[in-house]
């Protein structure tokens, strides 16, 4: 079975191709992808109207391309799988247009699939795949969850963010400071110089006894500081930086330790882009190691956005028999 996969729910046009043969783990035939990141730069965000224009521009160069890289054509697909959510909706739509018009076209079905599963089963792409059951991490740009996963579509959330998610947090802060977006990487980097006990910041719910998140009042804090610092504010850029990053990756490890603990699960996946953050790799395989625990995370490439997990997402669902892939074609995507 040969899936092609299509993500264009915000800012990276990304496809690929995943097959297999029976009950063996699907494997990643090829994929390509375009970030938008430098084009929104300008803007300090994503602007949602340039992010669907881009996408039209680069979905089917990049189709072209996972074909040529795997050596196969059009004619060999079973299934078009796109991202039907969450995301922009202009830009869902692009992916979602296109996957339907190429299983018009081909006479094959297409499934829409749910942006955070692909996060979710990203480390399934790498050589080392985790064994069901664990508990997952997920921290992106618009999301931050602790999940119990059992197998694939048997997902119970064990704690979210009430308010702003880990990488707006980040996104947010690196911004107050003045930092190039996505601020995320851009903070990790000069926190490297920094010191991150420098500054005094909140670690919202740490100790509420549940496994909920809350970033707002640490960005509000980050602003206080950084309004106090005022001239200053430049010369100790790179200790708020350390301060910040330290205080975000405090609360998702001690929440995390929690929810292994609350689980008795010995596996731990961590899937987003903010799982690409170095200090909270490194804190969380020290404290992993200690108890025992294996953590998994997607390939570095593969923790943002990408083609491949969603091809991976459909894959899995397809073979586990969840989802009946749909010869209906209505452009069926949902933002939130
Ligand atoms: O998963 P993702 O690509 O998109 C969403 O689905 O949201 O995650 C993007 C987020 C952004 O907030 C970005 O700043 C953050 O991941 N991010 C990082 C790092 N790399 C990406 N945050 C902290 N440290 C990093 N190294
Ligand atoms: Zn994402």
């Amino acid at each position: 079975m040969l899936v092609l996969g299509i993500e264009s729910s915000c800012d990276e046009t990304g496809v690929a191709l995943v097959e297999w043969e029976g009950a063996a783990v699907p494997r990643l035939a090829s994929h390509a992808l375009h970030s938008q990141i430098a084009m929104h730069q300008a803007y300090g965000g994503v602007v949602p109207e340039l992010a669907s224009r881009d996408h039209i521009r680069r979905v089917l160069p990049l189709t072209q391309t996972v074909f040529d890289e795997a050596g196969k054509r059009l004619a060999d697909v079973d299934v078009v799988a796109y991202t039907r959510g969450p995301g922009l909706a202009g830009a869902l739509l692009v992916g979602a247009g296109v996957a339907c018009a190429l299983g018009a076209a081909l006479g094959k079905p297409v499934l829409g699939v749910h942006h955070l599963e692909g996060h979710l089963l990203s480390p399934f792409l790498s050589e080392d795949p985790p064994e069901f059951p664990f508990v997952a991490l997920l921290v992106s740009g618009g999301h931050t969850q602790l999940m119990r996963v059992d197998g694939v579509g048997r997902y119970e959330i064990l704690g979210e963010t009430i308010d702003d998610a880990a990488g707006e947090a980040f996104d947010k802060s690196a911004k107050l400071m003045g930092l190039p977006y996505p601020g995320g990487p851009w903070l990790a980097k000069l926190a490297e110089q920094g010191d991150p006990a420098a500054f005094k910041l909140p670690r919202p719910l740490l100790h509420s006894g549940d496994l909920d998140f809350s970033f707002a009042g640490l960005k509000t804090a980050v602003l206080t500081q950084a309004k106090k610092l005022g001239d200053q504010l430049d010369v100790r850029k790179a200790d708020l930086a350390a301060s910040t990053q330290a205080a975000i990756v405090e609360v998702l490890l001690k929440k995390s330790l929690s929810a292994l603990a609350e689980t008795g699960l010995k596996r731990l996946v961590v899937a987003g882009g903010v799982g690409a953050n170095r200090m909270l790799r490194q804190q969380l395989d020290a404290a992993c190691a200690q108890r025992g625990v294996r953590v998994h995370y997607p390939e570095l490439h593969l923790c943002t956005d990408n083609g491949a997990m969603i091809a991976m997402a459909a894959a899995m669902r397809l073979q586990a028999g969840l989802q009946e892939a749909t010869e209906a074609y209505a452009f069926d995507v949902k933002p939130r």
